[in-house]
């Protein structure tokens, strides 16, 4: 994650401090440092087993779920709906293929808000993850109030092996407990620079 992007995660944190967050790929626990500072409890998935062993110790207030979160999000959302627990942010930063992304939101959409809800996905300037951000159905969950695929920008890579790559950026939904009344308020700030950029990138070829 670039500073900016830093920034803006403890940005939100540190205003909601959500009784409960989920992060969806954790890896050596950058972000998630910043989610548990600020969350009471934060369910962790990644489906490489070293990330519990290696991060357990560290971080007090994570339950460390080892798998892919096809198969255990749902479970998770199921039980956090059954009891009713708070949910305040999520973190989506898993599976970084087209399919991967919208079944990851997709699922997300299934918890039932209990109140503010703030939704951050990573890597929304790169097309795969950009694709599937934007091939949910988000005007049909009543509980999303808006969505700003363009949060904090991404950039055209010029990082040694990461050459023409389109990286980074955070696209962020916001959900309510109660319905959303009117049209569902969309940004996006980059679309533009995006249909520049990809020609010369090197997804294109
Ligand atoms: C980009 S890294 C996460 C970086 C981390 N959020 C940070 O900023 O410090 C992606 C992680 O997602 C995990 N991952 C890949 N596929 C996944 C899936 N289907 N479900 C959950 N995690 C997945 C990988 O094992 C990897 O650790």
């Amino acid at each position: 994650m670039t500073v900016a992007e830093r920034f803006a995660l403890a940005g939100i944190l540190s205003h909601r401090e959500p009784r409960i967050s989920i992060e969806i790929g954790t890896l050596n626990g950058g972000s998630l440092s910043i989610i548990s500072k600020y969350s009471e409890k934060v369910y962790s998935i990644d489906p490489n087993p070293e990330v519990k062993d290696n991060l357990r110790k560290k971080f007090e207030n994570v339950e460390f779920i080892t798998g892919f979160s096809q198969k255990v999000l749902p479970n998770l959302i199921n039980e956090l709906n059954k009891k009713e627990e708070a949910v305040g942010f999520v973190l989506v930063d898993g599976d970084h293929t087209e399919e991967g992304v919208r079944k990851d939101i997709e699922e997300v959409l299934n918890y039932i808000p209990m109140g503010p809800l703030w939704i951050l996905m990573h890597d929304s300037f790169n097309p795969d993850c950009r694709q599937g951000i934007k091939a949910v159905d988000w005007e049909s969950n009543r509980y999303v109030q808006w969505i700003d695929f363009d949060f904090i920008p991404g950039f055209l890579s010029s990082i040694p092996g990461w050459e023409d790559q389109m990286w980074c950026g955070f696209a962020l939904a916001y959900m309510e407990e109660k319905g959303r009344e009117g049209e569902l308020k969309y940004d996006e700030l980059l679309g533009r620079q995006f249909d520049q950029v990809f020609p010369i990138s090197s997804h294109a070829k």
